[in-house]
């Protein structure tokens, strides 16, 4: 089968993508599938990539990989609504995304993890890997998966949204909602991802500024109460061919240094000493739990095909769901792999079995 491997694309997780996509194309098995490297550039640019795994890595803070829309080769016309996406330039590998028989979108973040590719896929009869609209959607935005999740019965950290509107037209309303929550409070870009924008309020005099941050990265902020002294766990999910969700190991993060919390230097770049556990040292009752809750919230949001789950195990020992995501990192640092493979699925086999199930 052909595959095309699209990655890059136009949100803040531009460079963890093309590093995941580094590692999933040394992975992926070339005697079984025929790979076409897709780069989108920042500006939205579709071109054909050379691939080249050694070009998509971290070298540090200020050399992150990118896809070159001008060193394109080739361009595709971003035509939604038709059943080809037209090459626009003549060239070797496929010329419309018609001819593959199915897409893997490595993409992180808003115009990729967002339901947004998934419709154009849709619209264009191609089949892909991972989560559809619906769940991409819901996934993506903070706090409608929150909204899902809690009337599911899963239990989710308290939170408030704060607009743009709402923040220019009457902040203090916004910073009294916030304080009801009570300090230490956390604030999101509501669509994000790799703790990009995200920043922590200790007090209210902290407030203003950890809103706008958020604010420049997405016209919605989401407010929510610090899980002190939380440890944050994650888990795999990864779907049988007969659609069963089945869980990893879970795995434990310990962020060292000076980081407060996960952020996105803990998580990439290298020198950066993140501790992590393989099975996350729990109870087996509190393991066993997180796992299914795990299952439940893929099965409450409708994922498909793959997800992680990501967990505050509270000081209590209860269990609290902070995000799930649709597209994790499947960087050389990234958990999801790491828990898969301490779970008997290596790399290579869960690839293969991601387009399996996409083919299916
Ligand atoms: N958003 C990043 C890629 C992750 O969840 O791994
Ligand atoms: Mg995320």
């Amino acid at each position: 089968p052909r595959v095309a491997v699209v990655f890059g694309g136009r949100s803040s997780e531009h460079a963890i993508s093309c590093v995941t996509a580094g590692s999933v194309l040394q992975a992926i098995d070339r005697d079984r599938y025929d790979v076409v490297p897709i780069g989108i550039a920042p500006d939205g640019r579709w071109v054909l990539e050379s691939g080249d795994p050694d070009r998509l890595r971290i070298e540090g803070p200020d050399h992150l990989p990118s896809v070159d829309g001008d060193r394109a080769s080739v361009a595709l016309s971003q035509q939604t609504g038709s059943t080809d996406l037209i090459v626009s330039e003549p060239s070797s590998p496929p010329r419309t995304l018609g001819e593959v028989d199915v897409v893997f979108p490595l993409l992180h973040g808003p115009w990729g993890e967002d339901g947004t590719i998934q419709g154009m896929f849709e619209m264009a009869g191609v089949r892909y890997v991972g989560a559809g609209v619906l769940a991409s959607a819901v996934s993506m935005d903070k706090a409608y998966m929150k909204i899902v999740l809690s009337a599911s019965g899963l239990p989710v950290m308290p939170s408030v949204t704060v607009t743009r509107r709402e923040w220019a037209a009457d902040a203090q309303a916004c910073r009294e909602r916030a304080a009801a929550l009570g300090y230490p409070l956390f604030v999101k870009p509501a669509r994000g991802g790799s703790s990009i924008g995200i920043s922590k309020a200790h007090d209210a005099s902290e407030l203003d500024a950890c809103i706008e941050e958020a604010h420049l990265h997405d016209s919605k902020a989401l407010v929510e109460i610090s899980a002190e002294g939380a440890r944050e766990v994650e888990c795999g999910v990864l779907q049988a061919l007969d659609g069963t969700p089945e869980t990893s190991q879970p795995a434990e993060l310990r962020v060292g240094g000076d980081h407060e919390f996960y952020d996105f230097a803990a998580k990439y770049l290298p020198g950066e000493h993140t501790e992590i556990d393989i099975p996350a040292d729990l109870p087996p009752g509190v393991a066993d739990q997180l796992r299914s809750l795990a299952a439940r919230a893929f099965e409450a949001v409708g994922c498909e095909g793959l997800a992680r789950v990501d967990f505050f195990v509270m000081p209590d020992q209860s269990l609290v769901v902070n995000e799930i995501n649709t597209m994790p990192g499947f960087t050389p640092t990234s958990m999801f792999p790491k828990m898969w493979a301490a779970s008997g699925v290596d790399y290579p086999a869960l690839v293969d079995r991601l387009i399996r199930l996409a083919l299916a």
